[in-house]
């Protein structure tokens, strides 16, 4: 059995999921790093073990729930233990309005972001039950789970349902020591928004204005809540939802020209 702590990553090839690879490895965990995308996993996981890191590649899809299992198995076998699961893997969906949407297209999102999410929490969770470990699970929500918004809408009902995933995960597992958290990232500069939002100056520049702190966020800022989330300095923490997301969702855009003018 591994004497370091193991997580399970999915969306691990790139982006937020591949920066919580590279931060669970510098605090020391062994990494199952999943991803739908074979070869690009490969090739970051194989940058990392060059390095000397304890991290190991599987291919999986979230969506398919017997893969799912099958890989669960494959990481208890080598590894011999879990104690924590990133659910990062994510996709936006299409971009049409409540009018427009196709029916085969708009449950995409929501296939890979709640139930692939769903998946997994109970392949890790009946590990953890079965082995005794007192585990965490860290979901990925979106700032635009806390409000309304054009588009893709379809993402932003998915990741509403992901709160109501944390919180219901949370209240089913937490007898038996299991915590149940999410990050709720706001622009965060990744290939999922830098091919919309982040590559068109006008766009770029809007999505800074609207965070408090005027600026994008970094996938290692996302990683590192992540973290903190899954480890046992969150011991108490469960059920919750963590913004980090630059404090786009703590006020209206609005609101940062004040009707009464700046308070000394
Ligand atoms: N980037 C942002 O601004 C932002 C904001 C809010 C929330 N998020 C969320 O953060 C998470 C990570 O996104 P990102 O920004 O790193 O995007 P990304 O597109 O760079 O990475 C997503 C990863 O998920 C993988 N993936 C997609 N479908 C999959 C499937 N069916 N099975 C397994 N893996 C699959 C992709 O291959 C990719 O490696 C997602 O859940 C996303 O919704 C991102």
């Amino acid at each position: 059995m591994s004497e370091k702590k193991v997580v399970v990553i999915t969306g691990a090839a790139q982006g937020i999921g591949l920066a919580g690879v590279k931060k669970f490895l510098k605090e020391g965990w062994a990494v199952a790093a999943t991803d739908i995308k074979k070869k690009e996993l490969d090739e970051e996981v194989a940058k990392l073990v060059a390095e000397g890191h304890d991290v190991t590649a599987y291919e999986l899809d979230v969506t398919n729930y017997k893969q799912g299992q099958e890989v669960i198995a494959e990481v208890v076998k080598k590894y011999g233990r879990i104690d924590a699961l990133f659910n990062d893997a994510g996709i936006t969906g299409h971009r049409k309005n409540i009018l427009n949407f196709d029916p085969e297209l708009i449950k995409q999102a929501e296939d890979v972001n709640l139930w692939g999410s769903l998946y997994l929490i109970q392949h890790v969770s009946r590990v953890f039950v079965e082995k005794k470990i007192k585990g965490a699970i860290v979901n990925v929500s979106s700032f635009v789970a806390s409000f309304a918004e054009w588009s893709p809408f379809g993402y932003g009902i998915s990741k509403s349902s992901v709160d109501g995933l944390t919180r219901t995960a949370a209240f089913h597992l937490g007898k038996y020591g299991i915590r149940v958290n999410s990050v709720a990232p706001g622009y965060t500069k990744t290939e999922m928004a830098i091919k919309y939002d982040y590559s068109d100056p006008k766009l770029r520049k809007a999505a800074e204005d609207k965070s408090l702190l005027n600026r994008w966020i970094e996938p290692s800022e996302i990683a590192a809540a992540a973290y903190f989330l899954a480890s046992d300095e969150a011991s108490a923490i469960t059920g919750v939802k963590l913004p980090v997301d630059a404090g786009y969702t703590t006020t209206k855009e609005d609101n940062k020209v004040s009707l009464y003018g700046e308070t000394e």
